[in-house]
C-alpha cells in the first residue's frame, strides 16, 4: 500500500517533532560503532529496554571490540550473557563476530544480502544495522513498528485482514525520509514502546489523531482512557 505522499510527509514530520521531545536516552544512541550497535539490537530482540541496558554495558567492557567477542570462548559468552535468556542469541553473536573476523577482516558488512547471510540478523535486524549503524535509508518494521503503522494507516478492520508482511514493509520502506532513517527509525521505536502501545495508548495528546485510522478505537479500547503506561504496557 503507498499512502497519500502528503500524508506520508505530515507523519514523517510529526513523527520528528514529536522524537525531538520525547526521545529515550538510550546508551547504544550515543555510538556510532557498528559492533556496539550489534550487541544492542541483538539484546534488543525479546528483552525490554531497561533489563537490556546493564548487561549491554557489562558485555561491552568484557568484549570491548568485534574481535575481542572472537577470541573469547563461546562457554564464556553464554556465561557473560546470562540472565537475559534466549540463550541462542550469544552464540549467534559469536558466530557473527567469528565470520566477520574470518570473512571480513572484522568489519561488518554494509549491505542487507550479506548480514542477511549471518544466522541471528533477520530482516528487522539487518534494516537496524543499515540505518542505525551505517546510516542507510533502510526501513525497520518489530512489533512495535507494526502496531503503530497498522493503525495510523491501516485501522484494526485492515490490519486485522492482512496476510503475511508484506505490505506493512513496503509502507516502512515508503515511510523513511530521505537522509533521516536513523532518527525516523528510532522514534518509531520510541513512539511505539512508550506512546502508542498496545493496551494503553496516548490518545488524546497523540501528534498523529488527526490523520489516524484507527483514532479513537484505540481510545474505547483503553480503560484507562488513553492516559497510558509505558514499554509494552507491562
Ligand atoms: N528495540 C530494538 N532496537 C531498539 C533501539 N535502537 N532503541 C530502542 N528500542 C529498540
Amino acid at each position: 500500500m503507498r499512502p497519500d505522499p502528503g500524508l506520508c510527509r505530515r507523519f514523517q514530520r510529526r513523527l520528528l517533532a514529536w522524537y525531538r521531545r520525547h526521545a529515550r536516552d538510550l546508551p547504544w544512541r550515543k555510538t556510532d560503532d557498528p559492533y556496539s550497535i550489534l550487541v544492542s539490537e541483538i539484546m534488543l530482540q525479546q528483552t525490554q529496554v531497561d533489563r537490556v541496558i546493564p548487561k549491554y554495558h557489562e558485555f561491552l567492557r568484557c568484549y570491548p571490540t568485534l574481535e575481542a567477542l572472537a577470541r573469547a570462548p563461546v562457554t564464556e559468552v553464554r556465561r557473560t550473557w546470562y540472565p537475559l535468556g534466549y540463550n541462542i542469541r550469544p552464540v549467534r553473536l559469536h558466530g557473527i563476530a567469528r565470520e566477520t573476523v574470518a570473512r571480513y577482516d572484522g568489519r561488518l558488512p554494509a549491505e542487507e544480502k550479506a548480514l542477511r547471510r549471518f544466522k541471528g540478523i533477520g530482516r528487522y535486524t539487518a534494516g537496524a544495522l543499515l540505518s542505525f549503524a551505517f546510516r542507510q535509508d533502510a526501513p525497520i518494521l518489530d512489533t512495535n513498528v507494526r502496531r503503530v503503522l497498522g493503525r495510523v494507516f491501516l485501522g484494526v478492520r485492515r490490519m486485522r485482514a492482512l496476510r503475511g508482511q508484506k505490505a506493512l514493509w513496503d509502507l516502512a520502506a515508503t515511510l523513511v525520509p530521505k537522509g533521516k532513517a536513523y532518527d525516523f527509525n528510532q522514534a518509531l521505536m520510541d513512539f511505539g514502546a512508550t506512546w502508542c502501545t498496545p493496551r494503553h495508548p496516548r490518545c488524546p495528546p497523540c501528534p498523529m489523531k488527526g490523520f489516524c485510522r484507527s483514532y479513537p478505537l484505540t481510545l474505547i479500547l483503553s480503560p484507562r482512557g488513553g492516559r497510558g503506561r509505558g514499554e509494552g504496557d507491562r
